[in-house]
């Protein structure tokens, strides 16, 4: 473990509100005196921000007022000194139109909570989605110590003899139900039993995936992520955080230190042997960009082309986060992909990766697999490019029959989500298992937000036929617990002029997943014919508010989404001025 040169009191961030004798430093303490403490317990301590996405509509962080009294015990025993900072939640199911579109916020909120406060290191709790990017966007762009708390995945789901998987089995039953095969009784008995506790989808979706890309950047303590919410040793999870990030601040060791390159290419890596949501595209290109990292889509298929699918989780496989836990959670998978990672990046606990997941086992094979017994010979996302994608599109193999990874079919075509709900389940739409869906301006500036509208619904036609998986395309991104042959993220979007907005009816489209391309079949000088005559659709939402800064400054699906006057340049934050 390499050694660090040790801060001195006198060079702690908070020195410069509670040190000097001088007016303004005399309100600064005074005014912590107002709530109790003595100058001993704030002053020449590590001041600790508890970075809280807690609200009582985020239903994936109901836990989060108990554990951040377990951060807040472990700041103490280690010397620092705690003060909760809550910060915008975002709790996937309830937000509208979509979490996305506050992604940015939470992590311009982050950041400048960090600025603004006489902070010397945070801990930063989340998990429901986009609340882990978020967070460690802001947090890498103030660059200050910080160590990442994952929310943890809730309970298995449970329904007679069934185990529930988040997402993943609603989609199923769904179909079930669309197609009149499950009744109301059974419907309300699923609604009873997926969801059984705090923590977060419980299937390798975006939150699972997040939390797992955080702890194998080095971010969060080993072995933390899987930990299920309501577990006690989340509780002690908690509380080793909130001593440790004391010690970091000591050590001086911040975020940069740690998710460097060879940390964002360990986290691509792994999100292939996960079978990780797309969403991991789009926050791993933002968290780059706030890193100064040089992450581009290609880096994806340099890097991960070949990884193979090592845990068998649903929607990938046939398991959930909690025997993921129980069979030895992520350390257990990296030492399986030991030969595959940068083993000598810094993690948070001042230890190499490689000193991390040295011996680690699994417990139970079949939820881990080994290199030699992969779930799939390749894992994860692969990306596209081609005529209908020219800025790239991702597709998540092992989530779609694979007999529709090569395709060739007409489209047929929705002009936005609107026109989606109202054609799709006609008996008169004019589709047949062998058509392209496609849906327009569903994408960052288009929707906006770019929600999860991807996974478009099989046809009511089709389900009656017994079709269960047709190829969709869109600019929109996927629920990670969703499945299906679903092309994502097309760029650029529909909503700016991108080919996918100048598809019509009955175009033919290609999908050559082995190939890596995405291609609309049609003669150049008609396309060309259809961009001269291309108006931009009406955009919904108004345009005020965050909602036209937004709309103004965000980057397309191939550049993260963050805002494009927010990258880059960590360590770089101004300071406040203090008079
Ligand atoms: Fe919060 Fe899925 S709804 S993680």
């Amino acid at each position: 473990m390499p050694t660090r040169t040790r801060k001195t009191a006198a060079e702690l961030r908070s020195a410069r509100w509670f040190a000097p004798d001088d007016l303004r430093s005399f309100g600064h303490r005074s005014r912590v005196k107002q709530m109790g403490f003595w100058r001993e317990e704030f002053s020449g301590r590590p001041v600790i921000g508890i970075i809280n996405t807690w609200n009582e509509l985020n239903t994936c962080h109901t836990h989060f007022p108990e554990r951040v009294e377990d951060v807040r015990r472990g700041v103490l025993e280690a010397g620092g000194f705690p003060a909760e900072l809550p910060a915008l939640s975002l709790g996937e199911q309830l937000m509208k139109p979509t979490t996305m579109l506050y992604r940015n916020f939470l992590a311009m909120e982050v950041e400048e909570l960090i600025r603004a406060h006489p902070v010397d290191g945070v801990v930063l709790m989340g998990g429901c989605d986009k609340t882990t990017p978020a967070l460690l966007m802001g947090a890498l762009s103030a660059n200050v110590p910080a160590i990442y708390v994952p929310a943890g995945p809730m309970l298995r789901g449970h329904w007679r003899d069934q185990t529930l998987g988040s997402g993943t089995d609603v989609w199923k039953y769904w179909d079930d139900r669309r197609s009149g095969l499950l009744a109301d009784k059974e419907w309300g008995e699923i609604e009873d039993g997926i969801a059984r506790s705090a923590g977060t989808c419980m299937t390798m979706g975006t939150a699972a995936t997040m939390m797992s890309l955080a702890e194998a950047m080095g971010i969060s303590l080993p072995g933390a992520s899987a930990i299920p919410a309501v577990d006690a040793g989340h509780k002690r999870m908690a509380s080793a955080s909130g001593r440790r990030i004391v010690e970091m601040v000591w050590e001086d060791l911040r975020p940069t230190d740690i998710m460097t390159e060879a940390a964002f290419e360990n986290a691509i890596i792994v999100d292939m042997a996960i079978g990780g949501s797309t969403n991991a595209i789009v926050h791993l290109l933002a968290m780059a960009g706030r890193a100064n990292v040089p992450l581009s889509m290609d880096t994806f298929d340099r890097v991960a082309g070949d990884v193979p699918l090592l845990a068998n989780i649903k929607p990938s496989g046939s398991y959930v986060m909690e025997d993921f836990y129980y069979a030895g959670g992520l350390p257990a998978l990296l030492a399986q992909l030991a030969p595959r990672l940068h083993l000598d990046a810094i993690t948070c606990t001042g230890a190499t990766l490689g000193e991390t997941i040295a011996g680690k086992e699994i417990f139970f094979p079949d939820v881990i697999r080994g290199l030699d017994n992969p779930v799939k010979p390749a894992g994860g996302t692969a990306v596209l490019r081609g005529t209908l994608a020219p800025d790239g599109a991702v597709f998540k193999p092992t989530a779609a029959e694979e007999r529709l990874w090569v395709h060739e079919g007409p489209a047929v075509v929705f002009r936005d989500i609107r026109d989606l709900k109202a054609r799709v389940d006609r008996d008169d739409l004019e589709v047949t298992a062998d058509s392209v869906l496609v849906l327009q301006n569903a994408g960052p500036v288009g929707a906006p937000g770019m929600p999860e509208w991807g996974q478009l619904p099989v046809p009511r036609k089709l389900l009656r036929q017994g079709v269960r998986d047709i190829v969709r395309i869109s600019d929109a991104r996927m629920s990670g617990t969703s499945y299906g042959a679903c092309v994502l993220h097309v760029a650029p979007e529909a909503a700016i002029g991108g080919p996918l907005g100048l598809v019509r009816d009955g175009d033919r489209i290609r999908l050559d997943v082995p190939n890596r391309r995405l291609d609309l079949l049609v003669a150049p000088d008609e396309l060309a014919r259809r961009r001269a005559a291309w108006v931009q659709p009406p955009l919904p939402g108004g345009d005020r508010g965050y909602l036209a800064l937004y709309r103004r400054s965000v980057t397309q699906a191939d550049k993260g989404c963050d805002f494009d006057f927010m990258a880059g340049r960590p360590g770089e934050m101004p300071e406040p001025q203090i008079f």
